[in-house]
């Protein structure tokens, strides 16, 4: 009798999981048909290749059997509601694993802290596993299924999106698909000479193809990597190589490339990120005659990329990294219909901004936001006033030119003033791959540096540290006010400035970059609620703007957003309307109190961080000052 019983309740179970089954492969389907034509589509326009196309597909499949239960869940939360990343609470911090808490098990037990930032998105800078000396900040990936070993392993990381996952913090990772480190196993057997490993790179027996291309291709590193080949004695052949020596230039044309970095791809969401940064996406086509950059093999394959996560993981978001003109920027979204990317960097922004702290003068910056602006709501880009990388000044300069300004004497300019070497100047800083031949020159350096922070602090000039934490937390609520999703560099939280370390380290002396890619300085940070320390005041200030955004829906990223004439050319003025309710942002970029002759006659309006009643006609708004004002 038990034994009836028993079996019984087995049978149960065993339908039970059959049933489950087969609604797991219903949902599967039901997603594989609906994009099956359009990607069988795109993969035969650029490979022609069936039989290639079907391993995809079968390899799709199993990536999405081995997926988590959890992640499936996700992935149909997420896709009944696909504007979940667009919310008002959406706020970012990018950081590097090791700078910011050691390991991967040190960035679990500081999620309390992130949280206390009110970030809920985490970018985990490149991780896995690189060569040391030959990392490219982690850009060089010899193995895209191991980290690091020191900071841990995928089990760790498994945890820690877990963990983040609990706390609704979502976690994005960098997918480096231009390119594999020259430690990689392919690139090491094709250094041996094995055609089937060549052919995955681009290999030449001698300079002639490699000069022809040159001719056409602009040089990403002019001074700390010049060329876009490197001569490999030991197979006696030059390989592409447009980044560092040691990062080899991935061979798209070839199905087998596309199709084990997509399951890479895959494997690595199913570690659970939430978002994948296509690191330097405009350059994963290669064609002769072409700068190699934003050929429309490109949007091809980011429009299967994003396929093939609809397909398997919808959960996902696809943000690309296209640091280029705003022209160049856009059709990395795709379209409505075939959409590419989810989010993309506002980069000319970014640059914008910077040169409007340098010249005081906004008009750039405000046509900059026009253009933004102009561009559908759908369209959500990642604002940010510092990353990893140098500050190119990608600037507008055809605008500029109207203004009076020429390219060359204005980046000397920039590069001078954010230097410290012009008059009135407080940023502290460093060039970055200054080209003795074109004259070019980028920046690194960190916000707080940059705003005069460093300075201060160094000359223990209390007056004008005052001046640079206004500067510094007037940009970072400038930077909120933008239309997109605010992300934080690790460490402008609390005003940390450049560090100068890395000269000392023979891997890193040579990249400037590493001048604002310093430690986290837990030290610093238990200062953050004594409002008498530079660290309290720039992160009580950021935490009451980062309150007011995640109170106020006018912030969600697909509100109206544009620009107000203030007939001063030191004040930004931005307009943010959703669902009735509108608040603008006045930001005065110059050190003088100042009046912004905006005249909004639309009702009264109340100032967010003082709560005091000002009339948006003729304000005054001192130096370095900015007001959030809603409309009653
Ligand atoms: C991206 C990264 C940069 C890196 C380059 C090469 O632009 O942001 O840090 O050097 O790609 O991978």
């Amino acid at each position: 009798m038990k034994k009836i019983i028993k079996e019984k309740k087995q049978n149960k179970i065993d339908d039970m999981i059959i049933n489950d089954q087969k609604e797991i492969e219903e949902v599967y389907k039901k997603r594989f048909e609906k994009h099956y034509d359009e990607l069988r589509w795109l993969y035969m326009e650029l490979y022609e290749n069936s039989s290639m196309f079907a391993e995809l597909c079968d390899n799709m499949k199993c990536f999405y059997l081995e997926r988590g239960e959890e992640l499936k869940s996700l992935d149909l939360e997420r896709e009944t509601y696909r504007d979940w990343y667009k919310k008002n609470d959406m706020l970012g911090m990018m950081f590097y694993i090791d700078n910011f808490a050691g390991n991967i098990k040190g960035v679990e037990s500081k999620l309390d802290y992130i949280e206390q930032c009110h970030v809920n998105y985490i970018h985990l800078m490149p991780f896995l596993e690189t060569e040391e000396g030959r990392s490219d900040g982690g850009y060089a990936v010899s193995d895209f299924r191991k980290v690091q070993k020191n900071l841990g392993s995928m089990e760790d990381l498994e945890s820690l999106t877990e963990a983040c996952h609990k706390k609704g913090i979502n976690v994005c990772m960098d997918f480096v698909m231009n390119h594999t480190s020259e430690d990689h196993e392919w690139a090491k057997k094709a250094r041996q000479g094995d055609g089937e490993y060549m052919s995955r790179y681009f290999f030449f027996d001698n300079s002639d193809i490699p000069s022809l291309y040159d001719r056409t291709v602009p040089q990403v590193f002019p001074t700390t990597a010049p060329g876009n080949f490197t001569w490999i004695p030991d197979n006696s052949h030059f390989v592409m190589t447009t980044f560092y020596p040691y990062q080899w230039d991935l061979n798209y044309k070839n199905p087998r490339v596309f199709n084990e970095m997509m399951y890479n791809f895959l494997y690595l969401t199913n570690k659970g990120m939430d978002i994948i940064r296509i690191d330097a996406v405009p350059y994963i086509w290669k064609e002769l005659n072409t700068q190699c950059r934003n050929l429309p093999q490109v949007h091809t394959i980011v429009r299967m990329m994003r396929i093939i996560s609809e397909i398997v993981c919808p959960s996902v978001l696809l943000l690309g990294e296209v640091v280029m003109e705003p022209e160049k920027v856009v059709p990395y979204f795709g379209t409505v219909e075939k959409p590419e990317c989810h989010m993309l960097y506002n980069v000319t922004t970014m640059a914008t901004t910077w040169h409007t702290v340098a010249t005081k003068d906004i008009r750039l910056l405000k046509r900059q936001l026009d253009i933004v602006h102009s561009l559908p709501k759908d369209y959500v880009f990642l604002n940010y006033l510092r990353c990893h990388d140098d500050i190119g000044w990608g600037l507008d300069y055809e605008a500029l030119k109207a203004d009076g300004m020429q390219e060359r004497p204005h980046k000397q300019y920039l590069n001078d003033y954010f230097q410290g070497y012009i008059e009135g100047s407080n940023s502290r800083g460093e060039l970055y791959n200054a080209d003795p031949i074109t004259g070019d020159a980028r920046f690194c350096g960190t916000t707080a540096s940059m705003c005069g922070i460093e300075k201060a602090g160094f000359e223990k000039n209390d007056k004008a540290m005052e001046k640079a934490i206004k500067l510094d937390v007037m940009l970072h609520a400038y930077m909120f006010m933008q239309s997109g999703i605010p992300v934080l560099y690790s460490g402008d939280e609390i005003g940390q400035v450049n560090d100068y370390m890395y000269k000392q380290d023979i891997h890193k002396a040579d990249d400037s970059r590493y001048l604002h890619r310093g430690a986290m300085n837990w030290e610093l940070a238990k200062n953050i609620s004594n409002p008498n320390t530079v660290e309290g005041k720039i992160f009580q200030s950021l935490e009451r703007l980062e309150q007011i955004r995640k109170k106020e829906k006018v912030f969600v990223s697909n509100a109206d957003t544009w620009t107000i004439e203030t007939w001063d050319r030191a004040i930004l003025c931005i307009g943010r309307s959703f669902e009735n309710e509108k608040i603008i942002g006045v930001f005065n970029f110059s050190e003088f109190d100042k009046t912004a002759w905006i005249n909004e006659t639309d009702g009264d309006y109340m100032e967010l961080i003082s709560g005091k009643e000002i009339k948006p006609m003729g304000v005054n708004i001192p130096a370095y000052g900015f007001y959030y004002l809603k409309k009653k």
